[in-house]
């Protein structure tokens, strides 16, 4: 039987080279690979190992000629999106995919992006589209879910850290500067069940369950973790993203002017990195109204390798017929259970564990009054 053939857009990018390398270590899918400029294409190619398949093929195109995204997506199954800055692209690949009569999958997606993929969902109707199938949004919704799921009493709160030690690329730093439009509100919180009228304050220096420094972790509320919340019946939410080193969390709390921000958040990753190992930790700890308390920690080596490795496991689920036809953030829709089965065997995630615990209690210190 022929595999689904998925064409993969961006696919030499950080976000790319890690989808297509994960969905290669699954076999389950022929690969078509697309970007600007083929020179990282054809290295892309090559560094994937012989496994007697046939090679991916490979294509150059601009997402501005309509006509050849068109050409590229006629004949694939899926197309996944790695391509950006998200805020740029939007509904781009998207419209194109379903257009050609092929399944979407999206490793970005905010709240702008549902609304217009729900639109040409609507003219599909018989298409599956998954977006939001990132580290975050994405893994930050599916780890929760599946805590949840294997444990013995449904959750009363939960609280999560993510982040780390990491670089970012010039296309993540401009999107990531433009989180708070359409994605969440950093300082919010849910208590019992309504955002806490008051905002939590960014704690600088402060040491969390298992990151292996003092960091900077700032309170922020996605619209992702308002749903989880409300599917799991949770009451109490908290999440931080963590920045450890200094460069970042001083560009985050005073952005420069004039468009230079992306730049200058690039440039103070690389700062904050050089020399180090780059990490990503996602710790979630839920609780229940028994006040019993598990921990899941993810992993990995850096958001950018997270993220492809999610994306091509969203790729898996929509080939392997999991999800419904409509729309899907992958963190909310995909099995827990074979998402983490695809995660634990993939070289990108170094650790998947489940404590019976609180986190602080089996990951170290935490500051108490959060
Ligand atoms: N959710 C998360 O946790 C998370 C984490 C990291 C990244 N992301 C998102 O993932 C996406 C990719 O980020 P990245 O770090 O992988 O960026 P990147 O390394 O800069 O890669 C971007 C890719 O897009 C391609 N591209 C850009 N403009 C194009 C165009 N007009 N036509 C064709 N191809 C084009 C580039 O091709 P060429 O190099 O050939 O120009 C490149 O392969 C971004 O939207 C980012 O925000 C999400």
């Amino acid at each position: 039987m022929s595999r689904p053939v998925v064409g993969v857009v961006g696919a030499a990018g950080a976000v790319g080279t890690a989808a297509v390398t994960e969905l290669h270590r699954h076999r389950r899918h022929a690969l078509r690979l697309a970007g600007r400029r083929r020179a990282p294409l054809d290295a892309l190619r090559g560094g994937l190992s012989a496994d007697g398949d046939a090679p991916p093929t490979v294509e150059t195109l601009d997402l501005a000629d309509t006509d050849a995204l068109q050409r590229f997506c006629a004949g694939c199954d899926v197309v996944l999106n790695c391509a950006g800055p998200a805020h740029l692209v939007e509904d781009r690949v998207a419209r194109a995919a379903l257009a050609s009569g092929a399944d979407y999958v999206d490793a970005a997606g905010d709240d702008v992006l549902w609304e217009q993929v729900r639109a040409l969902v609507t003219g599909a109707p018989e298409r599956t589209a998954v977006i939001s199938a990132g580290m975050m949004p994405g893994l930050s919704a599916l780890l929760p879910r599946h805590l949840a799921a294997t444990g013995s009493a449904p959750p009363r709160a939960v609280l999560g850290y993510l982040g780390g030690r990491d670089r970012f690329t010039a296309t993540a730093a401009a999107d990531y500067l433009r989180v708070g439009e359409g994605f969440g509100q950093a300082g919010a919180a849910l208590t019992g069940g309504v955002r806490a009228a008051r905002p939590l304050p960014t704690r600088t220096d402060v040491e969390l369950p298992f990151f292996p420094e003092p960091a900077t972790a700032v309170p922020y509320l996605s619209t992702e973790l308002e749903r989880v919340a409300r599917s799991l019946g949770v009451a109490d939410a908290t999440w931080y993203s963590v920045f450890a080193g200094p460069h970042v969390a001083q560009v985050l709390r005073q952005p420069p002017g004039g468009g230079d921000a992306p730049e200058a958040l690039r440039r103070a990753a690389e700062l904050d990195t050089f020399g180090q190992p780059t990490y990503q930790l996602i710790v979630v700890e839920l609780t229940t109204a028994a006040g019993d308390a598990r921990t899941l920690v993810l992993r990995g080596a850096s958001a950018s390798a997270l993220t492809g490795v999610f994306a091509a496991v969203a790729v898996a689920a929509l080939t392997g017929g999991t999800l419904p036809a409509g729309l899907h953030h992958a963190g909310e829709a995909l099995d827990p259970r074979f998402a983490v089965d695809l995660l634990t065997g993939s070289a990108e995630v170094s650790d998947l564990s489940v404590y019976d615990s609180d986190a602080a209690g089996v990951g170290g210190h935490v500051e108490e009054a959060l």
